[in-house]
């Protein structure tokens, strides 16, 4: 990218060496969110991206997808819909298992929360195998919707998760230092 407001983003954002396990360098958004400027240029990127592509619902995804995706879709006029952790959803969900970086989870998503042939925006702060994105776009496409693309603010290139996305599309601001 050779946007100007990239860089900014970049410098924001701390990388923690050993964290939360020795060989894992955390990638920490808290200290984008710290800077109002660099937020919301973040925000603005994906807007000025995602405004005229007729999304109708931004999946974001728990929990770091919670801070990033409901800002983009009250700015291009969509709907959130929070895709999360097992057990914390009341009514009856579809469930996805997955592999992670480290360990392995599932993300569950409310029936009746996207209807069948809307359109998808998948929002995270970060892509590393791909794994939870491969679960959200399940999730998604079990509801009938289309995944018009994923959108996270950082990417780790070494761990392909690109090629995880079932052939859709993936935008990515930075990529890990
Ligand atoms: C991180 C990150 C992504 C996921 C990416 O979340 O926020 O959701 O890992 O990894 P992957 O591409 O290898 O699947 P984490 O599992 O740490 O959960 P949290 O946001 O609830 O802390």
């Amino acid at each position: 990218e050779d946007d100007p407001r990239i860089d900014g983003i970049q410098s924001r954002i701390r990388v923690v060496p050993n964290f939360p396990k020795p060989g894992i360098m955390f990638q920490d958004i808290t200290t984008l969110l710290l800077d109002p400027k660099a937020f919301k240029d973040t925000i603005d990127l994906f807007v000025e991206r995602y405004k005229s592509k007729n999304i109708t619902v931004v999946a974001g995804i728990e929990a770091r997808g919670f801070i990033f995706g409901p800002p983009i879709a009250l700015a291009i006029g969509a709907k959130f819909v929070p895709l999360r952790k097992p057990k914390k959803l009341p009514g009856k969900v579809f469930r996805e298992e997955y592999d992670l970086e480290y360990g392995s989870d599932c993300l569950e998503m409310h029936v009746g929360a996207v209807e069948s042939g809307e359109r998808a925006l998948i929002v995270d702060d970060l892509i590393a195998t791909g794994g939870t994105l491969c679960a959200a776009m399940n999730l998604l496409e079990r509801a009938g919707a289309e995944v018009v693309e994923c959108a996270c603010v950082i990417e780790i290139p070494d761990l392909k998760g690109s090629d995880r996305l079932k052939g859709k599309p993936l935008f990515v601001l930075v990529e890990s230092q």
